[in-house]
């Protein structure tokens, strides 16, 4: 039986941080370990441009350095297809023609691009690319005749747009286009150091790749129940962040314990943070020995990316055929 194809993709905007690894990653690697699906996972380097247009000296290095972090916690070329959106040029063709069909009211109404503007007020958003944003997104999945999109709940509207695109398509001319579905997962609540959401642009990330002395000094930052101030005052683990990492790294007895110890003052958070340190630091050590073992073998992270961009090309090709000749173009 042919396996369900599925596709989902990141931007490369710089290193990935525990954030992305357990509300993204480590959902692509249970898809791709379940066998049930023939995963896509790409890197969105175009999408990345679109906030990041004034700097792109990072780009190629980020695009490698992602593909070096997946590979590391665990997507499996052998099993996934891994490939880079500008290396499969259909894409910007795809994304031409639907943005063809697209109302623009559709792309006005988005509520990410809506609130992307007002929350990064000091960075212009008023391009054409930033509008677009969706449609690009919608052409990557459609290219791919994706049956589900695994995603985070902020994706959503991405999804539901790319399916009212690929909808309009199938009426418009041909019924070429599977409307795929968002694969939602439920994941942890895992915030930055200062206890706004993990985000790069924030400066409070933990990343995959943080270790020794950095990894500490994070961990130590972290802000806990902010009504315990002294270590005598009974804390409450369900508020902090620091207990939410321990439910992720810690034996479950262990969790247990601070939870307890916590409520009645048994427990400082000092102790709290350096025990969580060192769990993180322990379960990350494989990925940091193979993160050193890509990053000295760059060449073998080249051939994987070619493996993977070419066998999406060749999928992305006879889809845009039909896409043309379904336009009659
Ligand atoms: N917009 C997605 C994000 O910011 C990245 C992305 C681009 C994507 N194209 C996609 C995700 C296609 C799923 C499918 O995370
Ligand atoms: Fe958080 Fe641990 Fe401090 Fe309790 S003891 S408030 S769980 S850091």
């Amino acid at each position: 039986m042919e396996r369900k194809r599925i596709l989902s993709g990141m931007r490369s905007t710089g290193k990935l941080h525990l954030g992305n690894l357990h509300g993204a990653l480590k959902n692509w690697i249970e898809l791709q370990e379940s066998g049930k699906y023939d995963c896509f996972y790409f890197v969105a380097d175009w999408h990345a441009i679109t906030s990041e247009y004034s700097s792109t000296e990072g780009l190629k290095d980020n695009i490698i350095n992602m593909v070096i972090d997946w590979l590391s916690v665990g997507l499996d070329p052998n099993k996934s297809t891994l490939f880079v959106q500008s290396a499969v040029k259909e894409h910007a063709e795809l994304f031409l023609l639907l943005s063809m069909i697209t109302p623009l009211a559709w792309l006005e109404r988005n509520p990410t691009y809506k609130e992307m503007k007002t929350e990064l007020a000091n960075k212009d958003f008023s391009t054409f690319g930033f509008l677009g944003y969706p449609v690009l997104q919608a052409a990557d999945i459609i290219m791919y005749k994706a049956y589900g999109v695994p995603v985070g709940v902020d994706q959503l509207p991405h999804v539901e747009l790319t399916r009212e695109i690929a909808r309009r398509f199938n009426f418009l001319y041909k019924e070429i286009f599977p409307v795929p579905e968002p694969l939602l997962t439920s994941v942890p609540k895992l915030l930055g150091v200062d206890g706004r959401k993990m985000s790069k642009s924030y400066d409070n990330s933990i990343y995959i790749s943080d270790r020794g002395k950095t990894l500490q000094h994070k961990v130590n930052s972290m802000f806990t129940d902010p009504q315990r101030i002294r270590k005598s005052d009974p804390g409450n683990p369900e508020i902090c962040n620091v207990f939410t990492f321990h439910g992720l790294y810690s034996p479950r007895e262990k969790v247990k314990e601070i939870d307890v110890e916590c409520r009645k003052a048994g427990i400082g958070c000092t102790d709290c943070k350096r025990m969580l340190a060192k769990r993180i630091a322990e379960e990350l050590s494989p990925v940091h020995e193979r993160i050193d073992y890509y990053t000295s073998h760059p060449d073998e992270i080249n051939a994987i990316i070619e493996e993977g961009n070419n066998k999406a090309s060749k999928i992305a090709r006879q889809t845009m055929d039909e896409v043309r000749a379904a336009m009659k173009i």
